[in-house]
């Protein structure tokens, strides 16, 4: 794989089990993400968006084809290999934000680096440096059930980003979210993206965030109906 390439997809079918019989959620999906790229994967509600990114993820397995994401092979990896590129490589940014309630946001931010086992001295300085990325400073030893939607929604991506992931899975990250906030949240993404290299990958059918992607990769069925790069 080209160091440029961070997910390759090819001939990628999904079917879950449905009464009898199976449905097919992925069609015979071919697709390949570049390392820093701000794509999304735009389409109705039943396209196939969400189990892309669990695929892609590594939340989920092929039922056929392949997905190579960072050099592994999603549909060939132990669940405990899984777990490590999941760790270690990628940031999970969900539409339900999946805080720890009773946990101030600063202790929520840093659970990603205590599982890498970084030294206290650095998990300190990562977090801090992640809290004023998303504009938290004022509310660090607040709790989730403290904040607002859009507050919650900061500390989802401030703990996805804490460890700087090579990659970024965000479904619907801004579904909660006034268009202020949707816009702050975006734009804090735009930096990370360009500063950090990080790569992004949103499924979404907001308008606000489509109008920030780069690329825009249209599902329909189960398949890429279109693909395109926003050039500017
Ligand atoms: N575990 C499952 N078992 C059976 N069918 C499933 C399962 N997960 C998803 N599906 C089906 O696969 C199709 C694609 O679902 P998916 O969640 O990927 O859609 P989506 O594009 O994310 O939609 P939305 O915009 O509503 O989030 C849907 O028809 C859904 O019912
Ligand atoms: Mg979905």
């Amino acid at each position: 794989m080209e160091n440029s390439t961070i997910i390759r997809i090819e001939k990628l079918v999904k079917k879950f089990p449905m009464g009898k019989g199976e449905f097919t959620a992925l069609n015979g999906i071919d697709l390949t993400v570049g390392r820093g790229e701000f794509a999304g994967l735009i389409g109705p509600s039943g396209s196939g968006k969400t189990t892309l990114l669990n695929v892609v993820g590594s939340l989920d397995v092929p039922s056929s084809g392949s997905v190579t994401v960072l050099d592994h092979s999603i549909g060939e990896l132990s669940a405990k290999e899984a777990a490590l590129l999941r760790k270690q490589n990628l940031g999970f940014i969900f539409q339900s934000y999946n805080l720890f309630a009773v946990h101030t946001v600063y202790e929520n931010i840093e659970f990603p680096l205590l599982l890498l086992k970084y030294g206290p001295a650095e998990r300190k300085k990562m977090v801090l440096e992640a809290i004023e990325w998303l504009g938290l400073t004022d509310k660090i030893r607040s709790k989730p059930p403290q904040l607002s939607g859009g507050e919650c929604q900061r500390v989802a991506i401030a703990r996805a980003m804490v460890k700087k992931p090579s990659l970024v899975l965000a479904d619907e990250p801004t579904a909660n979210l006034d268009a202020a906030n949707s816009h702050n949240i975006l734009k804090t993404m735009e930096v990370l993206n360009r500063e950090l290299k990080t790569t992004f990958l949103f499924a979404t059918h907001d308008e606000k965030v489509i109008s920030y992607l780069r690329r825009k990769i249209f599902l329909a069925d189960g398949k890429v109906i279109n693909d395109e790069r926003v050039t500017s």
